[in-house]
């Protein structure tokens, strides 16, 4: 009989449990497709006493992760708990220290630490696999570092948080505006405990900067992606957009340019026919280009039991086949320090403002955007109830995002504009 690969399970909450309930109901089909049983040996979780929707009886208990994590009887300590710092940290550097491999959902702690913990692993041989940390089901950190080993990446990008995307379709689908709908996220329970993670666009960055690393080898640089989140995006805006032909999605981007290394997660638009564009409800997309393959599109749950659970089981199989990948596709310490694109890439962008409604509104408007070398793609004036306000859109040519930045700040010295412009880049997707 081979030796069982032997889990030590830190986090019994929505993935941890999905965790268990995989070991347990799939225990002969994993067997038969990695050769060796995987057993769970310890959990831990803050609660002994919670009712768990599972038998955990026959597993040991630990109060402390950190404790769990050292134990002699497990190979691969699985952190399910979450958060950058503490308790998930600690325990997962006692879990490389004491000579276990690491499995994790845990996009905050890695993006934040990853580099150091992959250098820290891969100095005493072992791995930290995280393909539940970035889009929950859908296999991607599989796909760049494996299926797509031999191209030369182009560019990544997707929509990476199930909940911002349930707030986007939802305002749309039902006209409401952003704080309705938040609410309404809230009480459904999609939002993370600080809902800034969603909304601020953080755990899609997080997200993004680990895709980033294994993409373009180079060290996890959370801090250099650009960060914008929805709360700004209106019902208006998604109205108009989509009477232009777009929708708006919080995506992410990461591409090598010859600026450097561009990293953004910020609110776009994206054609409304294109695969981004149809993506409805909670799901998750990822979009990889590469030199030799071209496009691959990449659908499916972002977060939940199942999904999230799934990944994480990919992981473990994987290292129970003893396969013994780098956390980022190669040598932690191989991995180069990216130069920051200080700027995106020219794209085209959507203006919306609104102007007094007088004569020569529109040119004063038009004067200052070709000042800043900004060119008028389309223009549409709406009809309007209020006799003095006119709302205008106008879609540009590929414009540098500063030049618009630059305008926008000014049209209040042309005496024309009402209230706060809004620009929103158009993303060719
Ligand atoms: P969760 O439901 O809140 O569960 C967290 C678990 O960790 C709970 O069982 C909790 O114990 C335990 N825990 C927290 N702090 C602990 C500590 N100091 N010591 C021991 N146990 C501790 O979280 P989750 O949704 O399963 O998420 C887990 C990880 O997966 C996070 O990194 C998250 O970002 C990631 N992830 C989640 C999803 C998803 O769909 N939920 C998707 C992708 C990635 P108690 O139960 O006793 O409170
Ligand atoms: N809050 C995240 C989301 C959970 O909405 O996508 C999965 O990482």
């Amino acid at each position: 009989m081979p030796e069982p690969l032997r889990l030590g399970v830190a986090g019994l909450g929505t993935v941890g449990i999905g965790t268990v309930k995989i070991v347990q109901q799939h225990a002969a089909l994993i067997q038969r497709r990695t050769g060796r049983p995987i057993v769970i040996t310890a959990v831990s979780a803050r609660n002994r006493t919670k009712n768990r929707d599972a038998d955990l009886s026959c597993y040991a208990w630990e109060d402390d992760p950190v404790a769990l994590a050292r134990r002699d009887d497990i190979d691969v300590f699985v952190e399910l708990m979450g958060g950058a710092d503490g308790s998930a940290l600690d325990a997962t550097r006692a879990a490389i220290a004491t000579g276990k491999d690491v499995v994790t959902a845990n996009k905050a702690m890695l993006a934040l630490h990853g580099q150091a913990l992959a250098e820290a692993a891969e100095a005493k041989g072992h791995v930290i696999r995280f393909e539940a940390a970035v889009a929950g089901g859908i296999p991607v950190v599989k796909a760049l570092t494996e299926g797509l080993a031999g191209n030369d990446i182009r560019r990544v990008m997707g929509v990476m948080n199930g909940t911002c995307n349930y707030i986007l379709t939802r305002m749309e689908s039902a006209g409401l505006p952003y704080a309705e709908v938040f609410e309404e996220a809230r009480q459904l329970g999609y939002l993370e405990a600080d809902p800034n993670l969603d909304v601020g666009g953080i755990d899609a960055g997080h997200k993004l900067s680990l895709l980033a690393a294994i993409a373009f080898g180079t060290r996890v640089s959370f801090d250099a992606v650009r960060l914008e989140g929805i709360g700004r995006v209106s019902i208006d805006d998604i109205r108009r957009a989509a009477d232009m032909g777009y929708r708006i999605k919080l995506l992410g981007v990461a591409q090598m340019t010859g600026r450097g290394l561009e990293q953004r997660m910020t609110p776009c638009l994206v054609p409304a026919d294109s695969p981004l564009g149809q993506l409805q409800g909670g799901t998750n997309m990822v979009v990889i280009e590469g030199d030799s393959v071209g496009q691959i599109v990449l659908r499916g749950a972002g977060a939940g039991a199942g999904p999230t659970a799934s990944a994480v089981m990919s992981d473990v199989i994987e290292i129970a086949r003893g396969s013994r990948i780098p956390t980022f596709g190669q040598p932690a310490t191989d991995l180069v320090e990216a130069v920051p694109a200080g700027t995106s890439a020219p794209a085209p962008h959507y203006l919306r403002l609104e102007l007094a409604d007088k004569p020569g509104a529109l040119a004063k408007v038009a004067t200052v955007l070709g000042e800043e070398g900004v060119s008028i793609d389309r223009m549409r004036q709406y009809a309007h109830a209020d006799a003095t306000v006119a709302p205008v859109l106008i879609v540009t040519h590929k414009t540098a995002r500063d030049a618009i930045d630059h305008a926008l700040s000014r049209l209040p010295a042309t005496g024309v504009l009402i209230g706060e412009p809004v620009a929103i880049r158009i993303e060719s997707v």
